[in-house]
């Protein structure tokens, strides 16, 4: 049996296979068929200060080889969360990483700050990159000083590990990772997803009633792969990648590329079994290929005669 754990830092996971936030609700509705514990970790929707009710429908196209949301960040509201459903996580022992969001900084901080008073939060993850709401978010992500000033201003309220979650909706991602590192954050999780639209053709109308949303699934993987595949050049942070991982050999391209650990969130709609044969393939993986631990994989992507121009 080979070591699937992994460090982000401070934050350890017992493998490296992370639910991705919004895909996985808040974990509890998985629990009962799925052990939440024998997961890296679960990263659980969005949360703001307060509970929002996210946009009207429809909120949800399908795309070839992906689906386009505009959900709005419904949620429960961290104080609902940490009353209603951590206690539960915590009890069956699952590695809670809890997205966070904000419309401002001042949000972010206190968001940030009522979830480090509660037992069971591993690590929070700042979602500065949700393509989908106009105040906040993504306008942080898309800003080198917004980003730097979300993790510095969270950064000075908690002790729990930061990790920004980065959009992939710029054009030198690399530098955005910087700022992160430059402003202390312990890891780095990316990508969300990619800003885009499908109109309905007879109608003329745009088939999300937000017009826009985001992309995500098997569509995206290779310019996910690559961003992160960039980053990890750029940065030491460890990097939690993503974007349309369904299979073992998906999440091996992330892993090569540089990422420490990998979250599935689409995948989950359609397979919401998938995880046993993702860690079970992992370990087969690495006892194929005589590797002890998954983190000497970590990337490993050989780039030998072939040149980048
Ligand atoms: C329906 C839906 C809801 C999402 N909600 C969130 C969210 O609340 N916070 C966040 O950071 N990312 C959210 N995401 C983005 C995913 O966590 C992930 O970054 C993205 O979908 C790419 O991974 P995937 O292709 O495996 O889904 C959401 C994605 C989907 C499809």
């Amino acid at each position: 049996m080979a070591d699937l754990s992994v460090r982000l830092g401070p934050l350890h996971l017992r493998n490296p296979f992370v639910a991705a936030s919004g895909c996985f609700g808040y974990g509890l509705e998985y629990s009962g068929s799925i052990d939440l514990a024998s997961l890296g970790g679960v990263a659980v929707k969005g949360l703001f200060m307060t509970e929002r009710e996210g946009h009207p429908p429809p909120r949800i196209v399908e795309t070839p080889g992906g689906m386009l949301n505009a959900i709005g960040l419904q949620g429960i509201g961290v104080h609902r969360f940490v009353a209603e459903k951590l206690p539960e996580l915590h009890r069956i022992g699952a590695t809670v990483i809890v997205n966070i969001c904000g419309s401002t900084l001042d949000e972010y901080a206190e968001v940030a700050r009522v979830l480090s008073d509660a037992e069971g939060v591993a690590a929070l993850e700042l979602n500065i990159s949700c393509p989908n709401i106009k105040e906040g978010g993504i306008q942080f992500g898309c800003s080198l000083s917004g980003t730097h000033d979300v993790v510095s201003a969270i950064r000075k309220v908690t002790t729990l590990p930061v990790i920004p979650k980065l959009t992939p909706n710029v054009t030198d991602v690399a530098s955005f990772a910087r700022a992160a590192e430059d402003a202390g954050a312990d890891a780095i999780s990316l990508v969300n997803t990619f800003l885009a639209m499908a109109i309905d053709v007879e109608t003329r109308r745009p088939k999300l009633s937000n017009v826009m949303g985001g992309l995500s699934g098997p569509a995206i993987r290779p310019i996910a792969v690559r961003m992160v595949w960039e980053c990890h050049q750029a940065v030491k942070l460890p990097i939690l990648g993503m974007g349309g991982i369904a299979t073992l050999s998906d999440a091996l391209e992330f892993i090569i590329a540089g990422a420490s650990a990998v979250q599935v969130g689409t995948a989950n709609f359609v397979n919401p079994f998938l995880w046993r044969g993702l860690i079970d393939g992992l370990d087969g993986y690495l006892d194929r290929h005589r590797i002890a631990r998954v983190t000497d994989l970590v990337g490993q992507l050989d780039v030998q005669d072939r040149s980048l121009v």
